[in-house]
């Protein structure tokens, strides 16, 4: 049982990184020297995916061509001797993995996004992974660690962690009913509610493995939240018919599609980057310690360096 077509919903507008994403994708935007879109799919593929499937919207194109062969880019670098970097470029597909690329037409958003992949996947059971979502798994990448749990219940499974409870308006929040540590069943799932009214702080966030069940419920689903076609409203209709899984994953998450989790995870990112982690921890060593001297003298010091 290995989920082999991984979807990356693409299309949203990113207008919390307005301008940077007027005319480029939000997915593209670096943590350090890679793409959040690289990073998920590096996931997907430790997780055993072969077929990557792209739900892409306008300003997106750069998204396909990053996957694409750079028969000039690689010619030039192999020309000038540059094997280090021929070999990071070539890295970034590996052989045997397909791409598919389907258009929303509109942003009706998350849920009518994963509808759109539905006649690539087919009728098998498959993973959707937001790359803005970025997730350091420690020992193991998310969805491997959810793969797990799919392998062993052969149900649905969702990736939650426990969030403040005056951010739960900006998660799709789940009621569990414990089934073992860190794994729940999902009796109850609502979209953005308001604090006052959500009973947990267990929320949703950007890994699924879903069975294409999903597919005819997303279907039906009404607009909802935000005007747009939520995921959470099908998988709301879902644990009616079907056990769905909220599985509490080890690792930490950065929400790359706000302005401070994009920025916390280029940091920790660049401290633990082979190349940069030394230079860099000694910048903000010293940046923090100008941190504490008095207003002028903190301006003078680090406009030196
Ligand atoms: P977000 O809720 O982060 O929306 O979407 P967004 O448009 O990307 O960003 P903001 O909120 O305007 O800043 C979550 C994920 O769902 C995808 C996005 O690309 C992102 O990966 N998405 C969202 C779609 O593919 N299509 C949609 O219609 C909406």
């Amino acid at each position: 049982m290995r989920i082999r077509k991984a979807v990356f919903p693409v299309a949203g507008l990113g207008t919390r990184f307005l301008p940077a994403t007027k005319a480029s994708a939000k997915e593209m935007l670096p943590i350090v020297d890679k793409p959040l879109i690289q990073y998920a799919v590096q996931e997907a593929i430790s997780a055993g995916a072969e077929e990557l499937i792209f739900i892409t919207g306008r300003s997106k194109n750069s998204i396909m061509d990053h996957f694409d062969k750079a028969y000039e880019l690689e010619a030039e670098l192999a020309s000038r001797g540059k094997g280090k970097l021929l070999e990071t470029v070539q890295e970034i597909l590996p052989p045997g993995i397909t791409c598919i690329f389907i258009r929303q037409a509109e942003a009706l958003g998350l849920g009518h996004a994963v509808l759109c992949a539905w006649p690539a996947v087919g009728d098998e059971d498959f993973s959707v992974i937001l790359a803005d979502d970025l997730i350091d798994g420690r020992l193991r990448p998310c969805l491997a660690q959810m793969q797990r749990v799919y392998q062993e219940y052969g149900t649905s499974v969702i990736a939650v962690e426990r969030v403040p409870q005056e951010d739960v308006s900006s998660y799709g929040i789940v009621e569990t009913q414990p089934v073992g540590p860190g794994l729940g069943e999902i009796r109850r799932i609502v979209e953005k509610p308001k604090p006052a009214e959500a009973t947990s702080n267990l929320a949703v966030v950007g890994r699924y493995i879903l069975t294409p069940r999903i597919f005819k419920l997303l279907e039906r689903t009404q607009r909802g939240a935000g005007g747009e076609i939520q995921l959470t409203d099908a998988i709301s209709a879902m644990i009616q018919e079907q056990t769905v899984l909220a599985y509490e994953f080890e690792g930490t998450r950065y929400d790359c599609g706000s302005k401070l989790g994009y920025l916390k995870a280029n940091v920790e990112y660049g401290l633990k980057h082979p190349e940069l982690a030394d230079g860099f921890r000694e910048y903000l060593h010293d940046l923090t310690a100008d941190w504490s001297q008095p207003a002028g003298e903190k301006v003078v010091k680090v406009a030196k360096k």
